[in-house]
């Protein structure tokens, strides 16, 4: 359970003259289906109309909290917002410094007011709640933030496993929530609240899949939308209150590691319309660790037999991919999928298509010592590293970390240090998102297809690909099932998780400079960007765990013309960002 501690600033204006020691009220959220917690994926709930369905996404925004006194004023706490997250086991937010008084109600907001919604999204530093690489909630053409993702699969009239995505979102559905609650807040307190999805589904207005849609973006006079925001108020409920002792939290801020008196700071560089990465405090970009991260990455000696470096698979001019359907090891032999582009991993907070790396610097030391690749032991590697005469590694060491002892750890460092700085933002999209250039019609045509939802029963027949692929960075954060397969022969994230509802589910990869990327997907399955944008439109194959947002299509995926499809690729194109190709690399990777 993450908790997020606000302060509540201006406390003086507050609480006047009068110098009360301040305490905390801790609120928490427990989404419940009859009073249960929920069991995410699992086919176990029943709406009115009969429909049997699951629950795979709960993800919300929460604001403007405020406390009403006893004499019927409310004290605003109007800096806390909370992203909370079913799957991210995110459900309780702080309000810090509040004086202790009685109170008799709670207020809400389930949403943003219009200022927070329009806000620059570029000004969240990465670990706010709305920073929206953290909260995956951002669609930024689609007008503000989506507030409201609820996610999961239903059973059909013809007994067929489909998808259901309700989307919340645009200023005037945001809804306040208001409880009535005796709350003492004294020293430290805690309100544990129920959000009850049945209630919210049910009551006043039920929902059927069948009858009333099984998606909504919130547009102008949709009924589902509209039916949501008028169940919001009764979903929540107060489930408890007590007096906490003692939850003090301490957060602990990292120290620079080996860290030398002398260095410089490496500037890194993105776009503005980035939301802001969270770089490792403790690996801080330098100059000098770049430079040595950057000798270790196009080294071959990293390999056991001096045949291989890292760049043999990830070449700068195919944005660190090999051209290979999946990667070849230093000793021929082939792995069993695709290598991965190398950019915008600052954004990244999970590596491989599976996820099984949280960090960089874990990352980096699998390839080397994986035995269908480098095949290296990492005492080797150090052996090695410091008996070359070829470069002179101890120098750069004492550079980059202020002695020149050749550790794994270091290895890591640097090559994390190189990776971080390797960001790509200068494709046409942006060019023509700044003004400096325009689409053809066939390339506007393909990102209007592409920032589209499919509803028809709006009139809306897009190509949904924004869903997953969505934001600036067009990748997210998170893991999904693209229907390649019915049966998995490579299990995906459910090697990492255990569990059987991440069958099948990978790394939604990011689309900027995918036209450099081929062969597609984990295995390398497609050759052309044609082949994908077919399997989208007429290969996508159900199971258990297909992702909502391509479940609720027709059966094969989105209905696209010969037209549409081509505008699509058009549009792909778009997304190559020359200047991240021209990375000068040593003479043995140019033959
Ligand atoms: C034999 C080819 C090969 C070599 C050599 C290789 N890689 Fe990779 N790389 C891959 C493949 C394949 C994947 C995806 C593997 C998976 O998901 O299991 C990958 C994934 C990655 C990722 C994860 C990217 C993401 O978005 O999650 C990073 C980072 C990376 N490699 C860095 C490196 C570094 C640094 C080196 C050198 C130390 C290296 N690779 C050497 C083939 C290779
Ligand atoms: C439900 C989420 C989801 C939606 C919606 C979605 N994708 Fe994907 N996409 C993925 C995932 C996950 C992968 C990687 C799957 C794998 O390798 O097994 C992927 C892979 C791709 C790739 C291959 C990238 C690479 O480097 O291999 C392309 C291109 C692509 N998608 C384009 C699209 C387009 C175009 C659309 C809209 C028609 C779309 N996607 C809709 C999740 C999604």
């Amino acid at each position: 359970m993450i908790a997020l501690r606000v302060s509540l600033i201006c406390l003086a204006t507050f609480c006047g003259v009068q110098l009360a020691r301040a305490a905390a009220l801790q609120i928490e959220i427990t989404p419940r289906v009859s009073g249960q917690e929920i069991q995410p994926a699992s086919l176990r709930y029943q709406t009115s109309a009969g429909e049997t369905f699951s629950i795979t996404r709960v993800s919300y925004l929460v604001s403007n909290f405020a406390l009403q006194r006893t004499d019927g004023s409310w004290l605003e706490i109007s800096n806390a917002v909370a992203w909370l997250d079913l799957a991210a086991n995110r459900n309780s937010i702080w309000l810090e410094n509040i004086p202790p008084d009685e109170f008799c109600a709670v207020r809400f907001l389930v949403g943003l007011n219009t200022n927070l919604n329009h806000a620059d999204i570029a000004t969240f530093p990465a670990s706010h709640p709305l920073n929206p690489n953290l909260n995956g909630l951002h669609w930024s053409w689609q007008g503000g933030f989506i507030f409201l993702a609820l996610e999961g699969l239903w059973r059909n009239a013809g007994g067929e496993l489909d998808g259901w995505a309700y989307h919340l979102a645009r200023d005037t559905n945001a809804t306040r929530i208001t409880l009535a609650a005796p709350i003492i807040v004294t020293n430290e307190t805690k309100l544990d609240l129920d959000f009850d999805l049945e209630a919210l589904l049910n009551a006043p207005r039920a929902l059927s899949f069948g009858k009333d849609g099984s998606s909504t973006h919130s547009r102008d006079g949709d009924p589902v939308s509209a039916a949501l925001v008028a169940n919001l108020a009764g979903a929540f409920r107060i489930h408890k209150i007590t007096a906490l002792t003692d939850t003090e939290i301490t957060v602990a801020h990292p120290k620079p590691l080996y860290l030398p008196a002398k260095f410089t700071p490496y500037p890194f560089q993105m776009s503005a319309t980035f939301p802001v990465p969270d770089l490792p405090l403790d690996n801080p970009l330098t100059v000098e660790r770049v430079q040595l991260g950057k000798e270790l990455f196009f080294d071959q000696r990293v390999s056991i037999n001096n045949a291989q470096s890292c760049a043999d698979c990830h070449l700068p001019a195919k944005a660190f991919t090999d051209g290979r359907k999946t990667a070849r090891g230093a000793e021929g032999g082939f792995g069993p999928r695709n290598s991965m582009p190398l950019f915008n991993l600052a954004w990244k907070l999970e590596f491989f298509w599976d996820g099984r790396a949280q960090s960089l610097r874990e990352q980096v030391l699998q390839p080397i010592q994986n035995p269908i690749e480098m095949h290296q032991s990492l005492t080797n590697l150090c052996d090695k590293l410091r008996a070359t005469n070829k470069m002179n590694y101890a120098g750069l060491f004492t550079a980059a970390f202020g002695s020149p002892e050749i550790t794994a750890e270091k290895i890591s460092l640097a090559l994390e240090n190189y990776l971080l700085t390797l960001t790509s933002f200068n494709a046409k999209f942006d060019h023509v998102l700044r003004g400096e250039e325009k689409f053809t019609a066939d390339e506007q045509r393909g990102f209007e297809l592409f920032s589209t939802e499919y509803d028809p029963r709006r009139g809306q027949f897009g190509a949904d690909c924004f869903h997953c692929h969505g934001g600036p960075l067009f990748q997210s954060q998170s893991f999904a099932n693209n229907g390649l397969d019915s049966e998995f022969l490579d299990a995906g994230r459910a090697k990492v998780t255990g569990k059987i509802s991440d069958q099948g589910k990978f790394a939604v990869p990011s689309l900027r400079n995918v036209a450099l990327t081929a062969p597609y997907m984990h295995d390398g399955r497609f050759l052309t960007l044609a082949e994908v944008v077919e399997h989208y439109a007429t290969g996508v194959v159900r199971s258990a765990t297909l992702d909502p947002n391509l479940a609720k299509h027709p059966d094969g995926g989105v209905p696209l013309s010969a037209a549409d499809k081509q505008a699509l690729v058009a549009f792909l194109d778009t997304l190559t960002d020359q200047d991240f190709k021209q990375i000068t690399v040593p003479a043995y990777l140019s033959k």
